[in-house]
């Protein structure tokens, strides 16, 4: 920790959260969080510290809300200060970091010994306005090479079986990992490296609001739903994440080896777009 947040955090300040501007601004996560702010603003009893209120789920915003938006525009983001290296907090309850600052985050991650074997870091591909959220395991090789999630024979598989879905994989869906780092020869993550990664996916879920999320294999299954038990177990139905519903699917990579088990996985994809109709999406 740096001497200035140290002096900070005795001061009893938060972090220093730098003001960004661009497309995100538009961005009903945004909107949302910045109209609490100001209700908060107004509240004179309230003791509560500002950047606690924002909400972590709020209801899908309406298809037609959505199409009123400005097209994104993707700017690249400032390059990082040059005379301190300063890292924000990412845990459960840490204040929302803007889109921009959050992929600087974790490109710069060094919160477990990833970072250390890792070409590149992958933040996740699609649609941060889509309604639907895919969430896997971590990169392969392929991915790790290319600092996209799902490139390699997985993700062709994945891409294939979205599109029988109707889904478009740039624009339907925002797809991340549990982890942003290839662990080394693709060996299962370890809790320890989950732990210090979760924090990253619970704000891009924040930021992005699904109305639907798919978790992909066990490892995102079991992260996300804080449970020991198998995809057998936890398929087939709908849970809920943060309000969120959530259904489990296999991952695509065992999918590769197990062919007989697409079925299984089709029926997932479509009791997830029954879900999807039905919350009104
Ligand atoms: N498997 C995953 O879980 N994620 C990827 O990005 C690639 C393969």
């Amino acid at each position: 920790m740096s001497r200035s947040h140290l002096l900070r955090k005795e001061m009893g300040l938060g972090p220093a959260w730098q003001a960004r501007t661009g497309w995100f601004e538009q961005h009903p996560a945004q909107l949302a969080r910045l109209q609490t702010l100001a209700s908060q603003a107004e509240d004179t009893h309230s003791k509560e510290p500002v950047v606690a209120a924002a909400p972590i789920i709020t209801e899908p915003f309406t298809a037609e809300a959505r199409a009123a938006e400005p097209t994104p525009k993707h700017t690249e983001p400032a390059a990082a200060p040059a005379m301190e290296t300063e890292h924000a907090e990412i845990h459960a309850e840490a204040p929302l970091l803007e889109w921009p600052q959050l992929e600087r985050e974790v490109s710069a991650c060094q919160r477990c010994r990833l970072c250390e074997t890792r070409t590149q870091t992958v933040f996740g591909r699609g649609n941060p306005q889509a309604r639907w959220m895919l969430i896997g395991e971590a990169p392969g090789e392929q991915e790790d090479k290319q600092g996209q999630p799902f490139v390699g024979r997985a993700g062709q598989l994945l891409d294939n079986m979205l599109a029988a879905t109707g889904l478009d994989r740039e624009q339907d869906v925002y797809i991340a990992n549990v982890l942003k780092c290839r662990p080394p020869g693709n060996r299962n993550p370890a809790p320890d490296e989950i732990a210090a990664c979760n924090g990253y996916l619970l704000q891009q879920i924040r930021h992005i609001q699904p109305a639907l999320i798919v978790a992909l294999g066990r490892f995102a299954a079991q992260t996300l739903l804080e449970t020991e038990d198998s995809i057998g177990r936890l398929r087939g139905k709908v849970h809920t994440y943060q309000g969120v519903p959530l259904v489990v699917s296999y991952h695509p990579a065992y999918l590769l080896r197990n062919l007989p088990d697409k079925a299984k996985a089709w029926q997932d994809l479509l009791l997830a777009r029954k879900v999807y109709r039905q919350s009104g999406n």
